[in-house]
């Protein structure tokens, strides 16, 4: 449908890997440059608030996600690329939403229960709540206003989020229900064709397991981390499996079908495990050398890349603004005459 509105964030915890390249970055960048698209992007720096990171990493993180998409070639004409906290409409719309939000829908966030369990688990029984705060318990909310903000239909996520998607068309239809139609019903979309890569260690690649590479490492550094990637302890000469190879696996995502299926082959003929290392290094270098010049400009000029987030700023609230005006009158904070 032509009228789709795609609205994506990235909250501002951690530097971008090759995980989250291939899995949002990637799909994100070229659906940014789609003109049969409406695309919002944001930088979530207020979710970040919710996992207590501390302030100089929250802005550090901030640069770099935006530094990394504008280097891959984010069309920033084409769609709009903002940070969270430069659209004040979006956290007054949390307060509205939370004002008839059900404490009951929150209670049942896979995210806040992890936490109780994990409480329950540890032993802080006296109190399921140790340590949890009331940006995580209302974090679906300050999403649903992320999201109706926007008049967002489509909502590309991974899966842990997609309750959270689905919380927030709940809490719209809530809202429509008493106030009339003024928000837009969200859908979550999965892509369950987008890898998910595992990390040095083999588990999933996650800032969490501490197991990323970056995707903006240095050269070297990001060649002593290829070199860790966990392999098994076949010799050079017997033939490999490519089921469970994670170097198989981070191949496979970056490289044409053609390289791959030349790098089964290589597989088949007994691969050393080292010259398979030096294969990847090669290709994701040279893959991503021309983004990594422009990201290590953008990191050293700050400015540029504030100037083009306020540029989005300012896009953003040319929706934003109009709108939550429209959502004021109807729950009934009016000028008086
Ligand atoms: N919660 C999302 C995550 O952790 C990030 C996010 C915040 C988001 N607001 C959003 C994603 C709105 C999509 C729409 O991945």
């Amino acid at each position: 449908m032509a009228d789709e509105i795609y609205l994506t964030g990235i909250t501002t915890t951690g530097t971008p890997h090759i995980g989250n390249y291939v899995g949002a970055i990637r799909p994100s960048i070229a659906a940014s440059r789609d003109v049969s698209k409406k695309n919002f992007y944001f930088l979530a720096d207020f979710h970040a608030l919710a996992k207590n990171e501390d302030p100089d990493k929250i802005s550090q993180s901030t640069l770099e996600i935006a530094a990394a998409w504008l280097a891959l070639g984010m069309d920033t004409e084409n769609s709009v690329l903002y940070r969270q906290s430069d659209i004040p409409e979006i956290p007054e719309l949390t307060w509205i939403l939370t004002s008839m939000t059900a404490k009951g829908l929150m209670n049942r966030a896979h995210s806040y229960k992890a936490a109780v369990q994990a409480n329950l688990e540890n032993g802080s029984d006296n109190d399921p709540d140790k340590g949890i705060t009331m940006a995580l318990y209302s974090y679906p909310i300050l999403m649903a206003a992320d999201i109706l903000m926007f008049r967002a239909t489509k909502v590309p996520v991974g899966r842990d989020q997609k309750q959270h998607v689905e919380m927030a068309r709940d809490i719209a239809q809530r809202f429509n229900h008493h106030f009339g139609e003024v928000l837009v019903l969200p859908e979550p979309v999965i892509d369950d064709h987008t890898a998910t890569l595992a990390g040095l260690d083999g588990r999933k690649m996650s800032k969490s397991y501490n197991n990323t590479i970056p995707l903006f490492a240095p050269e070297k550094k990001l060649r002593k981390l290829i070199m860790k990637i966990k392999t098994n302890s076949l010799e050079p000469g017997e033939p490999k499996d490519t089921a469970d190879s994670t170097l198989f696996d981070i191949y496979k995502a970056f490289a044409t079908p053609e390289e791959t299926a030349a790098v089964e082959q290589q597989y088949a003929d007994g691969v050393a495990w080292g010259t398979m290392k030096q294969t990847l290094f090669e290709y994701i270098n040279d893959h991503i050398g021309p983004a990594r010049e422009e990201y290590e400009r953008l990191l050293a000029s700050p400015a540029d890349v504030e100037a083009e987030l306020q540029k989005g700023a300012a896009r953003a609230r040319e929706v934003a603004v109009p709108y939550i005006k429209q959502i004021r009158h109807a729950i009934g904070i009016r000028k008086l005459g």
